[in-house]
């Protein structure tokens, strides 16, 4: 039975500095093997100011990690004092998060904002990776990874259970042509048990994904799902 793709999302969130990313790149490489990432998109999201610094890394290794982007202006060019636009990221990422519960509960992002940051980052071909918090969260057009991370979940040591989340990945796919994530404490020992799912793809780990011995743990443990 061939398997299906994959994908592992780091989000680092608002953490590490440039020496530390240096030592998580430097970590990861040393474990890393070709054999086992075969069917495994790796994406990592650092934050804007060490994109640069992590492409750098990855080719410094000759890493198969993609990068992804945290956020992304709802504007174009011009004058947003402080935006990171669309067109910038479009040198750095393959991917990027919008609507993540962080930046809708304590950054106000709401439905309308939202829906111009998917257009901005769809002009310039990013993959979009959208957040929902919970399964009434609509979705916008143009989406190409709906990721399902229940509110209570995230942080808090307490994951969804993947009979859940595959419930509600199917419920998306029926009315979405989309790739279904999972995310809300995801770490080593539980990721295989949601990508067994049929209707879930991949997972998005926060934490985990910090330290690179157990965010490779969790790509080796992701390879011997279904
Ligand atoms: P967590 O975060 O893995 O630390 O729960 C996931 C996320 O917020 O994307």
């Amino acid at each position: 039975m061939t398997q299906k793709k994959k994908f592992i999302i780091g989000n680092w969130k608002s953490n590490l500095n440039s020496g530390e990313i240096n030592l998580w790149f430097e970590t990861f490489y040393s474990k890393y093997s070709h054999k086992l990432y075969a069917s495994t998109e790796i994406i990592i999201c650092a934050p804007f100011v060490y994109l640069s610094l992590a492409k750098k890394l990855i080719d410094k290794y000759s890493l198969p990690i993609k990068l992804g982007a945290q956020n992304v202006s709802p504007f174009g060019s011009g004058a947003y004092t402080g935006e990171i636009s669309a067109l910038m990221l479009a040198e750095f990422v393959d991917y990027v998060i919008i609507g993540h519960s962080e930046r809708r509960q304590k950054f106000a992002e709401n439905e309308k904002i939202l829906k111009e940051k998917v257009e901005r980052a769809s002009e310039q071909k990013i993959k979009i990776i959208y957040c929902i918090p919970d399964e009434k969260t609509i979705v916008p057009d143009r989406v190409d990874f709906i990721a399902y991370e229940p509110v209570w979940a995230i942080g808090t040591g307490k994951s969804d259970n993947p009979e859940n989340a595959d419930r509600v990945g199917f419920s998306y796919k029926q009315k979405k042509n989309c790739i279904f994530i999972y995310g809300g404490s995801v770490n080593a020992d539980n990721i295989q048990s949601f990508l067994n799912k049929k209707n879930i793809d991949g997972a998005l780990p926060g934490k985990a994904s910090l330290d690179p011995g157990i965010f490779w743990e969790m790509i080796i443990n992701a390879s011997k799902a279904n």
